[in-house]
């Protein structure tokens, strides 16, 4: 299904496997037998309804949250192992909403994503460190509010921040949860531009949550519908039409009606969740 990149040498374990996943909150399950292989490489969008599961499919990636039954494996590893902590990066939905009381620039926020490199006392790692922090900032378009303290910057660029920590971070697998809200819409192009170059380029694998239903489109490789359940897993240009997909979410509608309109939704490009800059 997803053989469509090309020059991607492909590791003999795939970076996420998911067999059979079921996760419940509070009593109620959220989650339920999810199945998903994510390879090397891959751009992977996830769409889906408000309450379909995206953010607890990330934190039961991440080990946060607890599998009820099934199996999640990172580069062969359950989630939490140690030696994979370095790999992931993560940006968590609303992740701009950091405690208002920590004082630090944005510069420093950004370092903290290479704190392993810059904590070795080798000039050489410095330089690295500086680099990368150097990079995601221009990336980012931060390099003016660099030395700025985060708790004075609008709710965009905070979130625009938090972003290029987890770009300096150097992981190998990154996961974004809605990072769009609130980027203006010139930076937007530039970081999913910048993210498919990791991937192309980089041979990094990124799963990106996002109700920005053309940008998911336009930018990833593979899309998947997610509400409780994986119910589209392709290329976009498969990924169903409006009526198509109210079908989708018909044939399981024994969860009340709270979730529609959201098809619509999914096509209005997001604006309504952008936040003033
Ligand atoms: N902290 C929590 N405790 C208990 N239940 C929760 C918690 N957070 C979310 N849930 C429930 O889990 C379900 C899935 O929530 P989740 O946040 O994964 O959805 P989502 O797809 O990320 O939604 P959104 O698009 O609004 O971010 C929802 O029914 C929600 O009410
Ligand atoms: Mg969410």
């Amino acid at each position: 299904m997803n053989s469509a990149k090309v020059g991607v040498v492909l590791t003999d374990s795939p970076v996420l496997r998911i067999n059979d996943l079921s996760v419940s909150r509070t009593g109620n399950i959220v989650l339920q037998d999810v199945n998903l292989t994510v390879n090397q490489g891959e751009f992977v969008g996830i769409v889906g309804p408000n309450g379909s599961g995206k953010s607890t499919l990330l934190l039961s990636i991440l080990g946060i949250l607890k599998a009820q039954s099934g199996i999640i494996e990172i580069y062969g590893k359950p989630p939490m192992w140690k030696q994979n902590f370095e790999k992931i990066g993560w940006v968590s939905q609303a992740a701009a909403n950091l405690p208002k009381e920590i004082q630090i620039t944005v510069r420093e926020l950004v370092q903290l994503g290479t704190v392993k490199l810059s904590s070795l006392f080798f000039d050489k790692n410095k330089q690295r460190s500086r680099k990368l922090v150097d990079n995601a900032l221009k990336i980012l378009d931060l390099e003016e509010v660099q030395n700025v303290n985060i708790s004075r910057l609008s709710g965009g660029q905070r979130q625009r921040a938090v972003i290029a920590r987890a770009l300096a971070s150097e992981a190998e697998l990154i996961l974004l949860d809605e990072p769009l809200v609130g980027i203006d819409r010139e930076t937007r192009n530039d970081l999913l531009k910048l993210l498919d170059n990791l991937c192309h380029n980089q041979n990094k694998t990124i799963i990106m949550v996002s109700h920005d239903l053309t940008a998911i489109r336009q930018t990833t490789h593979r899309m998947i519908y997610l509400e409780e359940t994986i119910r589209f897993d392709g290329i976009p240009p498969d990924f169903p039409n409006l009526q198509e997909l109210a079908l989708l979410r018909g044939i399981d509608d024994v969860h009340g009606g709270h979730h529609h309109n959201h098809a619509e939704e999914h096509c209005n490009d997001s604006s309504h969740k952008k936040e003033e800059e």
